[in-house]
């Protein structure tokens, strides 16, 4: 087995096999894409701080029961997960509108929602991320019925669990993506990263936007936010 031949790359991570069949390497980038990566950019720093945020996320979870691909870090950039077949769907969890919620029901930014919304996208970069409804995801068989509402239960369990624990570093959950995988063995587990990449984090107190947002909207400080997040989750402080 060529360990050192890349098996998907991705916008913000390479998968990379192991002597284990049952195990990738997952390399994450200093890459930053939005709009379906049109917009992109060398963030240096980023590919680590985002291994190391999804590390405190997974384990959090773990503390609470929540199944998940992730095994350990093994360097600033690098991590080893199950090897799962990734279902071509992103769950999307929203606690306050923003991004594309906002675009389509027109809701102003900010606006608290009085129950989680759970969306579903399907993961296709030609046809730009499509929100799909359950008989579209079951007309083309992206997930069973069974995994649909599986997916939408953990989704909402990591809300509850991410919201708590983040309202005590001071942060506010806005809205998160998710994906999940099958592994050899059936199981549905929880895979990809949760890091700011992923996850809309605001302050507070002051409302400050501390994720890609900064990048999307051409905010600046970038990096700053990003490890911001990951002292306010109790890691280590360096450049
Ligand atoms: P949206 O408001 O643009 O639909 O994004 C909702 C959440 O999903 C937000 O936290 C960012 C995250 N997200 C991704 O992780 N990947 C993506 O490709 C997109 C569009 C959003
Ligand atoms: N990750 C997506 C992309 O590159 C979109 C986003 O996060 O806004 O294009």
């Amino acid at each position: 087995m060529n360990t050192d031949s890349v098996l998907y790359e991705g916008k913000a991570k390479q998968l990379f096999p192991t002597d284990d069949p049952q195990v990738l390497r997952v390399v994450y980038k200093d890459s930053a894409t939005a709009f379906n990566g049109e917009k992109k950019a060398e963030l240096g720093g980023k590919g680590t701080l985002n291994n190391q945020i999804s590390k405190l996320f997974f384990q959090l979870l773990t503390e609470h029961g929540v199944e998940h691909h992730f095994i350990k870090t093994i360097s600033d950039y690098e991590q080893l997960v199950k090897k799962v077949s990734i279902i071509p769907l992103e769950v999307v969890v929203r606690n306050i509108a923003a991004g594309s919620l906002v675009k389509r029901v027109g809701l102003p930014e900010g606006t608290q929602l009085s129950h989680p919304v759970v969306e579903f996208y399907y993961k296709n970069d030609d046809l730009g991320d499509p929100l799909m409804n359950h008989d579209h995801i079951a007309m083309l068989e992206l997930a069973t019925p069974d995994q649909v509402g599986h997916m939408r239960q953990i989704s909402l369990q990591v809300n509850d669990i991410l919201q708590l624990y983040l309202e005590q570093k001071g942060l506010m959950l806005v809205d998160f993506k998710l994906e999940f995988g099958v592994d050899l063995s059936g199981r549905l587990l929880l895979a990809d990263e949760i890091s700011p990449d992923t996850c809309r984090f605001w302050d507070n107190t002051t409302g400050k936007k501390l994720d890609k947002d900064r990048f999307r909207q051409d905010l600046g400080n970038v990096l700053e936010a990003y490890q911001e997040i990951y002292q306010r989750l109790g890691g280590a402080s360096h450049a």
